[in-house]
């Protein structure tokens, strides 16, 4: 829920693939023009009252793309965050990756714990990249959490609650999105956020992500400011 004046804005970025296809060229092409949209955005955000913004890099179930593709997405992210450090830093965002980063190839976990410490102390807009992420995985590694502290004595099922539930999350500490994006005109979530979206508006775009600009979250604003959230009330 928006607390205060904080907005948290979760996007899947999709179409990539599609947009590099379309220009006669290979589908990291897409990938890398993607990067730069993010870079963007980040910029952006702020200025558009954006407090968190939650971006989907790559899912549990990328790995089945082919390897070559795997390993170009999963560098580009930490390379191109990497180069943008120094820049971050001065616009005080702190970066958190999200997903299961055991499975990660150990130099991209190197740099993923370089970015998060180098970040740690921003206090400007939260930047969470999903990276190896689903929200099965997410709950189901909570619930994993959560018995083994059971099991400890360190909890027990009764104290279960839902906001003790979001402690165990990957995203823990985030107030849930109040906006989630899907651009490239797919009307599925493909498991992203699945406990914290339960409340989102949701909005779904033709665009795809490397045509994704700061005007176009502006336009996705707007429309959310008009739009009439009731949380089940009346
Ligand atoms: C989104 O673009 C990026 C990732 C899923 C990593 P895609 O690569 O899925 O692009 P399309 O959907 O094939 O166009
Ligand atoms: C969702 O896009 C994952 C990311 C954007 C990282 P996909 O392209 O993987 O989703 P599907 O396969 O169309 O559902
Ligand atoms: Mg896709």
């Amino acid at each position: 829920m928006t607390t205060d004046n904080q907005l948290h804005v979760a996007i899947v970025m999709d179409g990539n693939g599609r947009w590099a296809v379309a220009r006669g060229l290979p589908r990291v092409a897409g990938h890398r023009q993607g990067a730069q949209v993010v870079h963007d955005i980040v910029a952006a955000a702020p200025g558009l009252g954006v407090t968190a913004l939650t971006i989907f890099a790559f899912s549990t179930e990328n790995w089945k793309r082919p390897a070559d593709e795997v390993s170009y997405i999963l560098h580009l992210f930490v390379a191109m965050v990497t180069k943008w450090l120094p820049e971050l830093v001065s616009q005080h965002v702190r970066v958190r990756v999200i997903g299961d980063r055991g499975a990660l190839p150990p130099d991209v976990r190197a740099s993923v714990e370089t970015i998060e410490s180098r970040t740690a102390s921003c206090d400007g807009l939260h930047l969470n990249v999903a990276l190896n992420y689903g929200g099965r995985a997410e709950i189901l590694h909570a619930a994993q959490a959560f018995a083994a502290d059971c099991a400890a004595g360190k909890a027990s099922p009764s104290d279960l609650t839902e906001d003790r539930f979001d402690s165990y999350l990957w995203l823990r500490g985030e107030p849930a999105p109040d906006i989630v994006i899907r651009t490239a005109g797919e009307l599925r979530v493909s498991n992203f956020l699945l406990w914290e979206m339960a409340y989102a508006e949701l909005f779904f775009l033709d665009v795809l992500w490397p045509d994704f600009s700061a005007a176009t979250l502006e336009s996705v604003l707007q429309e959310f400011r008009s739009r009439h959230r009731r949380f089940g009330g009346s």
